[in-house]
This record gives C-alpha cells, sequence and structure tokens, in this order.
C-alpha cells in the first residue's frame, strides 16, 4: 500500500480543450500529480448526456488523452483510463442515485441551467452528479482538482459518500476539492468564463492564425487604459512583474498589447502543440488500456465491498 494520498480528476471528451480546461484544472493536476497516488480520467459517459455522433465521441476520446500526454503528464506516473472501460461507475453510480432525493439532484447547478433556459434535460445530465461521486469514491481519492464550476459537484460527492456511510457503514472516504485562486475561472475573449458553449475559447492548441482571430476578437471596452480582458488572459501565461512595464509602456495601445498576447500565447502554445501532434494513436490506445487495467482492478475489489454490504452480494 502505498503512503502517498490519491489524487483524481477527469474531463469530458466532448470536443476541443480550451486554455480554461489548462489552467483550471490539467495544470493545478500536473503540478501535483507525483506526490499523490493519480488518476486521470476520460469521462466519456458524462459525455453522452451531450454528445450524439459516435465518430465524433470516438475521436474525442483519443484527442483528450492525446491531450493528457501533450500537456506531460507521464503514464508511468498517473493512471490514464477511460471511465467507460471500467463498468463499476455506473454500478456505483445506479446504488447512489437510490440513496439521493430527486430534489437534491435539483440544486445541481448543470441541471437548473439547462432548465432555466427553458430546455429539457436528460435524465443522463439530471443523475451527472451521482456518476462523478462514484468516479472519484471508488478510488477513495482525497483529492480533486477542478475549475469552480465543478465545486458543487464535489460537494455532491463527499454528501455521496456521507449518505452511503451513514446507511451502511464506513465505506467512502469524503474527498476535498482543490480550485486554485486566479485560475478557477479562467475568463474568456468576452470575459464570461470560458467554455466552449459560450464560444469565447481560445483552443489548447490552437495555431498562430487562430491565436490571432481569438485574441483580436477579445471585448475591450474597458474604461481605463489597461483593457481588463486581455490582461486576464495574459497574466496566465506570464508572471505579472513582468506584465505591468509593458501595460504602462502600450498603455490605451490595445492593438499593441493584444499582439503581445498572440505571441506570449503562440510560445506558450507551440511546443504543446507540436507534441500534440507527434504522439499516434497507437501510444494512444496503448496508454488507455494499460490504465484502464489498472483502474479496473481497483474499482473491482472496492465494489465488491460496496456489493456485500448493500446485499446484492
Ligand atoms: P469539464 O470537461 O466540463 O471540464 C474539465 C475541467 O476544466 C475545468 N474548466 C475550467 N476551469 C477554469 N476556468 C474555466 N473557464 C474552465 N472551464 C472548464 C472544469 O472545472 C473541469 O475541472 N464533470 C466534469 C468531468 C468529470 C470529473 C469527474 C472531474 C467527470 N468525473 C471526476 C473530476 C472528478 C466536467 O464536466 O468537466
Amino acid at each position: 500500500m502505498s503512503a502517498k494520498q490519491t489524487l483524481l480528476t477527469g474531463l469530458q471528451p466532448s470536443g476541443d480543450l480550451h486554455i480554461g480546461n489548462y489552467f483550471g484544472a490539467l495544470k493545478p493536476f500536473l503540478d501535483v500529480y507525483k506526490d499523490y497516488q493519480s488518476f486521470l480520467m476520460v469521462a466519456d459517459y458524462h459525455a453522452l448526456t451531450s454528445v450524439r455522433d459516435g465518430a465524433k465521441l470516438r475521436q474525442g476520446i483519443i484527442d483528450i488523452v492525446r491531450t493528457y500526454l501533450a500537456v506531460g503528464v507521464d503514464p508511468k506516473d498517473a493512471v490514464i483510463f477511460k471511465q467507460s472501460l471500467v463498468q463499476e461507475h455506473t454500478e456505483l453510480a445506479w446504488i447512489f442515485d437510490c440513496l439521493v432525493t430527486v430534489p437534491f439532484l435539483q440544486q445541481a447547478h448543470a441541471y437548473k441551467d439547462k432548465v432555466a433556459k427553458g430546455l429539457e434535460a436528460n435524465a443522463g445530465l439530471f443523475t451527472y452528479p451521482m456518476l462523478m461521486a462514484a468516479d472519484i469514491l471508488l478510488y477513495n481519492a482525497d483529492v480533486v482538482p477542478v475549475g469552480e464550476d465543478q465545486r458543487q459537484h464535489i460537494e455532491y460527492a463527499r454528501e455521496a459518500a456521507a449518505k452511503f456511510n451513514n446507511a451502511y457503514g464506513e465505506t467512502f472516504k469524503e474527498p476535498k476539492d482543490m480550485i486554485l485562486k486566479g485560475v478557477g475561472v479562467v475568463p474568456g475573449t468576452d470575459g464570461q468564463k470560458m467554455s466552449k458553449s459560450y464560444g469565447n475559447t481560445i483552443p489548447l492548441f490552437a495555431s498562430k492564425d487562430v491565436i490571432a482571430e481569438r485574441v483580436m476578437s477579445i471585448v475591450t471596452d474597458s474604461s481605463g487604459d489597461k483593457p481588463e480582458n486581455v490582461y486576464a488572459i495574459h497574466k496566465l501565461v506570464r508572471s505579472e512583474t513582468e506584465l505591468e512595464p509593458i501595460y504602462k509602456e502600450y498603455a490605451g495601445k490595445y492593438k499593441a498589447l493584444k499582439e503581445t498576447l498572440i505571441d506570449d500565447l503562440d510560445a506558450f502554445i507551440s511546443p504543446m502543440r507540436e507534441r500534440y501532434e507527434s504522439i499516434t494513436d497507437e501510444q494512444v490506445i496503448a496508454v488507455i488500456e494499460e490504465g484502464s487495467a489498472k483502474a479496473r482492478e481497483i474499482a473491482k475489489s472496492k465494489m465488491e465491498a460496496v456489493r456485500a454490504v448493500v446485499g446484492v452480494a
């Protein structure tokens, strides 16, 4: 048994990742994962709540693992795995569904936001937090690095653990979120949270042309000399000490500041983009298979204990 604590996070393979995903979740993971027993999951069943195109999802799964490798996660130091290859996740989610109430799940932001927009939520989106609780609790995760928008989901996971422990005796550990100051909500080109659904992203492996096009579209209706939306993105890739004199020198010159940001983003992204392009599908598939086999072993033994206490085994 390792004396290390356990760290787990996951991302949905539902489209191109953006720098919000990187700074909010992947970078915090990268900074500490070697100090923990670490798991990095592909949340493909979660993606089914929104993706309706099999070929696209299949490609998304490969691409997200390619991303994990390109940003520098070493598969020797983290279990990189695919949720759908470990059936215990959906099995445990069902058990949690049977413990929580409908009003409790109705408080979830993802569900509430959908309903508030007058859209119909599918039942998968409604029970989504219990699948995520299963992802986390199966591995006894202590810490879950995520962006601010996932805070409530970690609370749901704690709640699921508590409800289960209360009903059947101490079985699950209550996890903690790891949400870093300053990157919990990475803003997009319009100043709102960067999100694929708002069309305000800078893709993580964008070409210089795409970076330029997105940066030029950053909304700069700020009142002072400093374009806040440009600065908010700029400070992710360059220290504020370095930025201070630049923003002073080019005070009010939004175009020049945007051009500096384009160069800085490109310098930051291009080595990762090159690595991304050099990783083959075969390498990715081998990583998924190896990691998922390891995850399955752990999940299997945990579920044996769960099945026994709930009485189905
Ligand atoms: P997902 O796929 O929507 O997002 C992946 C991660 O990126 C973070 N993120 C951001 N952080 C800062 N600023 C932003 N603008 C921004 N946009 C996205 C998210 O907070 C997240 O950490 N439910 C999860 C996936 C999941 C999971 C898990 C996570 C499934 N099971 C178990 C942790 C543990 C999700 O949809 O993330």
